[in-house]
């Protein structure tokens, strides 16, 4: 008897709640993951062990071991995709604790429905967005981007997000508007870590307009054709990337447009180690981790770093004139 893989995957798709993405439009998820992942992930068997032994005929048949750890997309740089488990495990999140590998367990619980986005301040059109207006009402595009955390480590994301400028546009901010502040939800009774004293609550962030406004920079509202696992900053987060993971607020409720430059959490924290702009530069020495060198998830050893994360041709303009050492 064969197996079909399609079938597994409207099976797990039907799990979640549908998001509003065309299927022509979006990989299924079945076709990123490597297929052993993705057959351990629906429950077809689990480790190298079992591949053989308990596989269902037409899986033990069908698949190599090589083949089976092939992963399925890649970054324009040729490097493949992190695995759904090493994105859905492997995070920073600190409302709910400062463990890496403790978020995805916290988190299971979060409340994403109903799930509302104010988009105010000095905008023409101010609105409040309900999460699937904003699923529906944009375009949701597929964007595989490396995500490089100031503390030197990275990974590489399909996200599924649209685009924040769609966003803006129909804000439509007035001429005073220079920055964009981004608010998380406080919500102490799901988010243990929010009891920790030494932290300024709620995490906020910012960017100036242009960056906003910059192609690469989405709202991001899932990964791996899935809608966004709560531990990843569920139901909408923000993703600029070519700039250190932290400016990448989760659980967004809201989106100020404001004339002065917005504090933000890690420079309120400790501005010598944390700017505002926060653009990854191999060049800018950090106090505790040298951004020369990262390591990826996954990989053994260590690759060299690149500017602005490997994404200078689209946004090296943005930063003219500046001194990226004096101005972080
Ligand atoms: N957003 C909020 N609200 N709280 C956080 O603690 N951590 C940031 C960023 N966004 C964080 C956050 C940091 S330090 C990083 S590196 C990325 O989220 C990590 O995203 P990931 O867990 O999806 O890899």
């Amino acid at each position: 008897m064969g197996y079909d893989l399609a079938h597994i995957w409207n099976t797990m798709k039907n799990k979640f709640k549908s998001i509003p993405v065309k299927s022509s439009e979006i990989t299924p998820y079945s076709q990123y993951v490597s297929r052993r992942e993705f057959l351990k992930t629906a429950g077809v068997f689990s480790g190298a062990a079992a591949l053989a032994a308990c596989a269902p005929k037409g899986i033990q048949s069908a698949i190599s071991e090589k083949e089976a750890a092939t992963p399925y997309a890649f970054d324009e740089l040729g490097d493949p995709v992190n695995s759904l488990d090493d994105i859905a495990h492997y995070n920073n999140f600190y409302e709910f604790t400062e463990d890496k590998e403790g978020v995805a367990r916290l988190a299971q619980e979060f409340t994403t429905r109903p799930w509302t986005v104010d988009v105010y301040g000095l905008v023409r059109n101010p609105k409040t967005y309900g999460i699937e207006d904003l699923l529906n009402k944009f375009t949701q595009e597929e964007r595989i981007y490396r995500l490089r955390c100031v503390e030197a480590w990275s990974m590489v994301v399909p996200w599924t997000g649209f685009s924040l400028a769609s966003l803006l546009r129909e804000a439509d901010p007035t001429s005073d508007a220079k920055y964009v502040r981004f608010e998380t939800i406080h919500r102490p009774e799901e988010m243990p870590g929010l009891k920790s004293p030494f932290y300024p609550w709620p995490y906020q962030e910012g960017l100036r307009l242009d960056e906003a406004l910059n192609e690469l920079t989405i709202l991001a509202t899932g990964l791996y054709g899935l809608p966004m696992p709560n531990q990843d900053g569920a139901p909408i987060r923000l993703i600029a990337p070519w700039k250190y993971g932290f400016k990448s607020i989760k659980s967004i409720v809201r989106i100020e447009l404001v004339a002065e430059r917005p504090a933000t959490f890690w420079n309120t924290v400790n501005a010598k180690e944390y700017g505002f702009y926060s653009n990854v530069n191999p060049q800018r020495p950090h106090p505790r981790w040298s951004q020369a060198t990262e390591r990826r998830i996954g990989e053994f050893g260590r690759r060299s770093t690149l500017m602005f994360n490997g994404y200078a041709e689209q946004v090296a303009h943005l930063y003219e004139g500046m001194d990226l050492i004096k101005e972080y």
